[in-house]
């Protein structure tokens, strides 16, 4: 095959948002891009293509539509690294401003499988709170935070609207030495999507996080949607010599059955 002929699979949908792309990359953030009949005059392609090219882009968070105004370049994603550090210090680095929304908080018996989590009774008082964060004012993520209760007595909605990681340390002496995180693709539901503004079914990264203080004690169990369009993941990649020692693990999931 010649090496210049384009691979066979490249559909007209798929070089339109190509050159899209390209165009994107001129522009800044917050630029609105040709409407869809210029896109599809400069492009040669009909207005059905630059459409759906166009809708691909807004999922995949390059583009934001804005009802009546038009087609935005949309704000870089938040390259987010695989460490244990807090919602708030990650944002704080990169120059924004978190702030912590706790939309519920109360108290539940532990039950059989945040027993297992925490190593306690089932009967334990757990402290459930969900928490919007939010960054510059934007929405970033759902938070759903379980901790034992007997480790943060008189914990307040108030009080989560702050650092949780600063609150542990500062108000309860805990420190937070080691965790554990998982991250699963899903898709927003219908509570999540209208927490975080965005459409039913939106893409999204789900985190569990636990995590663990000097004693090797549980103190948190986290879930957290993270937006689509707002994240990518970023890691350093180890040598595989170094594999074992990073503890990277690629885990396939069959059947719901862990490999
Ligand atoms: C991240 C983690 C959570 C953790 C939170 C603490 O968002 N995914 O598991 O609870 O940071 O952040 P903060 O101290 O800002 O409340």
């Amino acid at each position: 095959m010649d090496s210049t002929s384009p691979p066979k699979r490249t559909t007209k949908q798929s070089e339109t948002r190509d050159r899209v792309l390209d165009l994107i990359e001129r522009l800044d953030t917050g630029d609105a891009i040709p409407s869809e009949r210029q896109l599809s005059a400069d492009l040669g392609v009909s207005r059905l293509t630059v459409r759906a090219a166009l809708d691909e882009l807004v999922r995949e968070g390059q583009l934001v539509r804005r009802r009546g105004a038009g087609t935005f370049v949309s704000e870089p994603k938040i390259a987010q690294e695989l460490t244990m550090t807090s919602f708030t210090e990650d944002m704080r680095r990169r120059g924004m401003t978190p702030a912590s929304r706790t939309l519920d908080l109360r108290v539940v018996q532990a039950g059989a499988r945040l027993g297992r989590i925490f190593h306690v009774s089932p009967s334990e008082p757990i402290v459930v709170a969900k928490r919007l964060r939010l960054a510059d004012d934007e929405t970033m993520a759902i938070e759903t935070l379980h901790v034992r209760e007997a480790l943060v007595p008189g914990i307040s909605a108030e009080d989560l609207e702050q650092s949780f990681y600063d609150l542990l340390k500062s108000r309860f002496g805990i420190s937070i030495v080691s965790g554990i995180e998982t991250i699963e693709a899903t898709v927003t539901n219908e509570d999540e999507s209208a927490e975080l503004g965005v459409p039913l079914q939106s893409p999204a990264f789900l985190f569990e996080r636990t995590t663990r203080s000097e004693d090797g004690s549980v103190v948190e169990f986290v879930q957290s949607i993270y937006r689509g369009d707002r994240y990518q993941l970023i890691t350093e990649l180890a040598g595989p010599e170094n594999a074992a020692r990073v503890g990277a693990r690629l885990v396939a999931v069959d059947d719901g059955r862990l490999r």
